[in-house]
């Protein structure tokens, strides 16, 4: 490849893609102020055992959820992701399209989250980084918890999905027979990363109607 700009034709070094060290699987991963944080930790710690890359950033009424409703701290929370950034930082690489990710998961998601991405408001690096996500036609999964739901969330649903993104509410699947909570968690998770062509491995697919005793 020759470079042209102003008349010059020296040579550019360019390494076929055939022989770059082949990057690891990238995803952003943001936990907002819904019920439901441990899905968010659950998905975490299930990317960092598929060796995914993740990208963190957790909104401050997040950290109040974690706190109210788990035993994990936010230390904890940071330290399995393989990079975490400020909320506030606009200068993050997962600010701007030229950094490649494979998707971003918003896990749990409130609604006020899914109204700002719908409405494309950009003032906080969740919703940018969502809407660049979007933008560049990548997977934008978000697992909104809210019940029950108006005409306005159900709108911000629709017309966000329109955009692109998928709507993973985390219902619990009942035909588990589930025992205790983890079970439908790591159901909800293992559904969601499907969506990413993940296997968790770790929950029971739906293979029909079992026979007494089985
Ligand atoms: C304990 C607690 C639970 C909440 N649960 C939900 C919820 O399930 N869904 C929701 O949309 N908002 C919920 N909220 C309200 C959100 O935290 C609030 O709208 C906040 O502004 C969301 O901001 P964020 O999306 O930037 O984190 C909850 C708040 C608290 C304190």
């Amino acid at each position: 490849m020759f470079n042209t700009q102003a008349g010059q034709s020296t040579p550019i070094e360019v390494t076929p893609a055939a022989t770059r060290p082949a990057r690891r699987r990238r995803i952003i991963v943001a936990l907002v102020g819904a019920s439901g944080s441990i899905l968010g930790i659950r998905t975490l710690i299930a990317l960092r055992r598929l060796n995914i890359e993740t990208h963190l950033i957790i909104s401050r009424w997040a950290e109040a959820t974690v706190k109210y409703e788990t035993d994990y701290t936010i230390p904890n929370i940071r330290a399995l992701a393989d990079h975490v950034y400020s909320i506030h930082d606009m200068s993050a690489p997962i600010a701007s399209g030229s950094f490649r990710v494979d998707g971003m998961i918003v896990v749990p998601c409130s609604v006020k989250t899914l109204a700002a991405i719908n409405a494309g408001i950009c003032d906080d690096l969740i919703c940018r980084a969502a809407d660049v996500v979007l933008k560049e036609r990548r997977k934008l999964v978000l697992a909104v918890r809210e019940t029950p739901l108006s005409s306005i969330h159900l709108q911000n649903m629709l017309s966000v999905t329109q955009a692109g993104a998928i709507i993973f509410p985390p219902v619990p699947a009942f035909y588990i027979k589930p025992s205790c909570v983890d079970d439908l968690v790591d159901h909800s998770v293992g559904r969601m990363l499907d969506l990413f062509d993940l296997d968790t491995g770790d929950f029971e697919r739906w293979e029909g109607w079992k026979k007494d005793g089985q």
